[in-house]
């Protein structure tokens, strides 16, 4: 199955946007993962419209554009015209679940849809073939730097069989607290992204840690 790696943004220096944006377009990593918080559906607030943009005008890989806000089928259009390749909501966070996939499609974007921690993922069983990935945190939403939280392993395990036993190609994404030393229990355990913020920006060299962590 072919990794992908995503590091995320929020943890990026925001005085040298540009500079780290084009590292990454550098590095092996194929995505990059934009963090949308709004200080109501997280206690954070990240950035929005023009900081997409700009990373948008720096980089030609897959902007994966990950929204913890509420109501988001009033601004997912928005991110799509802002650069997004994906858009991904949460679960806990719509109000009209199918309404806001349709939202996402029409305007030209894959969709995601994501769990937080304390949310089963049996709750997405038929909602599986309308989306084209699942993002699983294996943290609370809300800050980069946290400790992967063990029972997301189960997690992703559990729906890694569900999409097979449905028959589909639903991509697995997990978000929170992965690095070289854990990414390997990811992937194993059936994600085919892992996003990485203080591991790959912390790193001494972040493009030989998203080597590792390919690699893990
Ligand atoms: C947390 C965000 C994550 C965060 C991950 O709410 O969704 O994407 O940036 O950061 P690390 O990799 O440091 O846990
Ligand atoms: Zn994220």
């Amino acid at each position: 199955m072919p990794r992908i790696v995503a590091p995320s943004m929020l943890s990026a220096d925001f005085g040298h946007l540009d500079r780290d944006t084009r590292m990454v377009g550098r590095s092996a990593a194929e995505w990059i993962h934009i963090d949308v918080m709004d200080g109501v559906f997280v206690p954070n607030i990240s950035f929005g419209f023009p900081v997409l943009k700009a990373i948008r005008k720096a980089s030609d890989k897959c902007l994966d554009v990950h929204l913890m806000i509420v109501e988001p089928e009033r601004y997912v259009e928005r991110f799509v015209e802002a650069g997004a390749d994906i858009v991904t909501f949460h679960y806990e966070a719509a109000r009209d679940i199918p309404a806001c996939i349709n939202l996402i499609r029409k305007a030209g974007a894959r969709v995601g849809i994501s769990v937080k921690p304390a949310t089963p993922v049996e709750v997405l069983r038929d909602i599986l073939p309308l989306v084209d990935m699942v993002l699983v945190m294996s943290v609370e939403p809300g800050f980069g730097g946290q400790a992967f939280i063990p029972a997301s392993l189960q997690k992703i395990a559990d729906l890694r069989a569900m999409v097979r036993r449905q028959g589909l190609d639903t991509l697995i994404e997990v978000d929170g607290g992965i690095s070289a030393r854990n990414a390997g229990a990811v992937f194993a355990a059936g994600a085919d992204v892992v996003v990485a913020g203080s591991s790959v920006f912390g790193a001494a060299d972040p493009e030989a840690e998203i080597v590792r962590m390919l690699e893990a």
